[in-house]
């Protein structure tokens, strides 16, 4: 089953968001889904203190054991193990690294965050050659516009591609919901419409998103067997 991990040394990137909208919609859907919070932030480990029927899908790592260790139990019994790790590179990142079948790299299109994705990428290397394996990876852009398409958006579009980094097709765009998630502590279908703006484009993209990390897995697992 597979494991996927969302990772970026830049703080505020969105690699907690990218992994509660990922897990709570797949959970929506009916998917079996455990989110290992490896930060020590306990980002995830606040928002499962709220009432969220979901809120069981975070786990937080018991004190000394190894993170492969939990990430190896959870894979055997669930659709879905997602991993949020902290923003520096560190230990845990390289652990749940060596573990991926998909590693997301959320970030905004903003050049001084694609600096930092680079660094990204450059570590996912040095893992890749570490365990002598691919790790697949892609870019999910986040906080961008639904309506309009910056130039330095374009220009670090057009970046990524020269340099043959995959990138999602969709992104997770700049939503008020996004945000309710942390702060009302609940999923996206748990939060009102009348206090959050536009969550059903937003509950749209989070759809569309999970399909195509889906989609991605599953052309991982067919080109792997
Ligand atoms: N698509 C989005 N729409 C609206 N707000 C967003 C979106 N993505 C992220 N945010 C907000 O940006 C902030 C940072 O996001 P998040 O906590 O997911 O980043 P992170 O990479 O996990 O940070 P850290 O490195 O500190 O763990 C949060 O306040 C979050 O609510
Ligand atoms: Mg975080």
């Amino acid at each position: 089953m597979p494991v996927v991990v969302a990772a970026n040394p830049k703080g505020g990137s969105g690699k907690s968001t990218t992994c509660l909208i990922l897990g709570t919609t797949l959970a929506s859907q009916g998917a079996t889904v455990r989110i290992i919070d490896a930060d020590p932030q306990r980002t995830l480990a606040r928002w499962s203190e709220g009432k969220s029927t979901h809120r069981d899908i975070v786990v937080t790592p018991s004190a000394g054991e190894d993170l492969t260790v939990t990430i190896d139990r959870l894979q055997s019994e669930f659709q879905f193990v997602l991993i949020d790790v902290q923003g520096s590179a560190n230990q845990e990142m390289v652990a749940a690294m060596s573990r991926a079948d998909l590693v997301l790299i959320p970030m905004q299109a903003k050049t001084a965050d694609a600096d930092v994705a680079t660094r990204a990428i450059s570590l996912l290397r040095s893992q890749e050659n570490l365990f002598k394996r691919k790790i697949p990876h892609a870019i999910v852009f986040m906080r961008t516009s639904p309506i309009i398409v910056t130039r330095e958006e374009k220009q670090i579009r057009q970046n990524i591609e020269a340099a043959a980094v995959p990138r999602f097709t969709v992104s997770l765009n700049e939503r008020t919901a996004f945000s309710h998630l942390f702060a009302y502590k609940r999923a996206l279908a748990e939060l009102s419409a009348k206090e959050t703006n536009g969550l059903e484009e937003a509950q749209q993209n989070a759809i569309e998103f999970a399909a195509e990390v889906v989609q991605v897995l599953r052309k991982q697992q067919g080109s792997a067997a």
